[in-house]
């Protein structure tokens, strides 16, 4: 019995020497994944960026928790300043006391920094010029959205009297999507282009209105808007 326990003792210790080591491999350096790792135990918010490439690790505030508006101003600037860095993936770190800001560039160690704009990086504002391949594309997806809204503007089907969009708006002509948002009297309140188009469903056509984000509400909008190409925008006008 009392040789065991010396044994068990034993393994403890070498144990806890084991992960003594450990420890100080991490802290001699302090990655991104283990500052993320360490920030989920203390109270930290982490924002990302829309390109998902860039993260401000925020200190003093839980996940959730709405920041003063000082604050959320300081990360919204900070974030637009690395979404200049288009390439890059940078995380950075708002500490809770000090005012420099730590950053860490492609999973390199934190350095400390006082202005973004000194870092030894291509500032590539806007990104790189579009390729020729990637401008096809959009474009062909963009056609094949505006295609797809035509064919239903001139499909009755919408409807159940026989009546489609075209027989009263050719060309989409009276539809005015520039003038929207604005107030309309037939539905009593400030009304998006979306709203006019299911008060045309359901009011001569005697279809069941589209929701929001049906796939065919969007076609429509997009084909209605492309032949209103040039037009100035006038919110509200009458
Ligand atoms: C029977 C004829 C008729 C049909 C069919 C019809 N509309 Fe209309 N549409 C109107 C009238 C009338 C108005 C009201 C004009 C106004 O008072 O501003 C209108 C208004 C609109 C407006 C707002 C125009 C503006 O100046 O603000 C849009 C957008 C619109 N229609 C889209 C559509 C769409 C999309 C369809 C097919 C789903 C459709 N309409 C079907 C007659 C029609």
């Amino acid at each position: 019995m009392k040789t065991t326990h010396k044994m068990f003792m034993g393994l403890i210790a070498i144990l806890m020497m084991y992960a003594a080591s450990v420890n100080a491999d991490n802290n001699s350096a302090t990655n991104v994944s283990n500052v993320i790792q360490q920030s989920n135990e203390q109270s930290v918010q982490i924002v990302t960026a829309c390109d998902g490439k860039k993260k401000v690790i925020v200190e003093g505030y839980k996940e959730g928790e709405p920041m003063p508006e000082q604050k959320a101003r300081e990360v919204a600037k900070l974030l637009t300043a690395l979404m200049g860095y288009c390439e890059e993936e940078i995380t950075a770190k708002i500490p809770e006391t000090e005012i420099a800001i730590q950053l860490s560039i492609n999973g390199d160690p934190f350095i400390s920094v006082t202005a973004i704009e000194e870092l030894p990086l291509v500032l590539v504002h806007g990104g790189k010029p579009h390729t020729e391949r990637e401008k096809r594309i959009w474009a062909a997806e963009l056609n094949r959205m505006i295609d797809t809204g035509y064919k239903i503007f001139h499909d009755p089907t919408l409807g159940t009297n026989g009546i489609s969009c075209d027989m009263c708006h050719p060309n989409a002509s009276n539809t005015h999507p520039e003038t929207y948002p604005k107030f309309q009297t037939q539905t009593k309140k400030a009304a998006l282009l979306r709203d006019m188009i299911n008060w045309c469903i359901e009011n001569p056509q005697e279809g069941k209105k589209l929701s929001d984000d049906d796939p065919r509400m969007k076609a429509l909008e997009a084909y209605i808007i492309s032949e209103r190409t040039g037009v100035i925008l006038e919110p509200g006008k009458h």
